[in-house]
């Protein structure tokens, strides 16, 4: 029963100080997207994207200290991570895969592309591998309807898949060190 109340008062309390969680590098990036912009809030999104390149993903205290940093609700920060698919709110490995599953891909071989990625990694949408290398996500059209079927894996995007060709894209990666090793 206590730990109830104690998880109640967190929720309603949470503040963290930008200036004690996040990086002077960081501040320094997101202050640049501010000086561009005519409000501090314009600012989320690139703020979110900038953390996430540094920290491979956007947590909550991340979130609560942008929102310090640029003076606006964490509700209103929330919606705009929340709308943006490509900010990541949960961990993630070091390679992300997006595929599409829209209708030209699913015209042109989703399924196999998906059930071969599915066993080859022995993971599903939502889940990331055991050695923290690959997270499986869906993704809406890519925008390479004329080459599908898709996906995309950080900011390459990857078209014409085969069972054949996604399996060496992916032993590719699998062998690159990630660069925190
Ligand atoms: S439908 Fe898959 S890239 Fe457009």
């Amino acid at each position: 029963m206590k730990s109830d109340v104690l998880s109640m008062e967190n929720i309603s309390t949470v503040t963290i100080d930008y200036r004690q969680y996040l990086s002077t590098t960081e501040v320094a990036a997101i202050e640049h997207e501010v000086s561009i912009m005519e409000t501090r809030e314009a600012a989320g999104i690139e703020a979110l994207k900038i953390i996430q390149e540094h920290r491979g993903w956007v947590s909550d205290d991340s979130l609560y200290a942008i929102a310090d940093l640029l003076n606006m609700p964490e509700a209103e920060l929330e919606g705009v991570a929340t709308f943006y698919n490509l900010i990541y709110r949960q961990a993630v490995g070091q390679f992300v895969i997006h595929l599409c599953d829209s209708v030209a891909c699913h015209l042109t071989g989703y399924e196999e592309i998906y059930q071969t990625i599915k066993s080859y990694l022995g993971i599903d949408y939502g889940q990331t591998t055991i050695d923290g290398k690959f997270t499986f996500l869906t993704n809406v059209c890519l925008g390479g309807c004329d080459k599908a079927p898709s996906m995309m894996v950080g900011k390459q995007h990857y078209q014409s898949l085969t069972p054949e060709n996604v399996v060496e894209i992916l032993a590719d990666l699998a062998k690159q060190e990630s660069e925190n090793d």
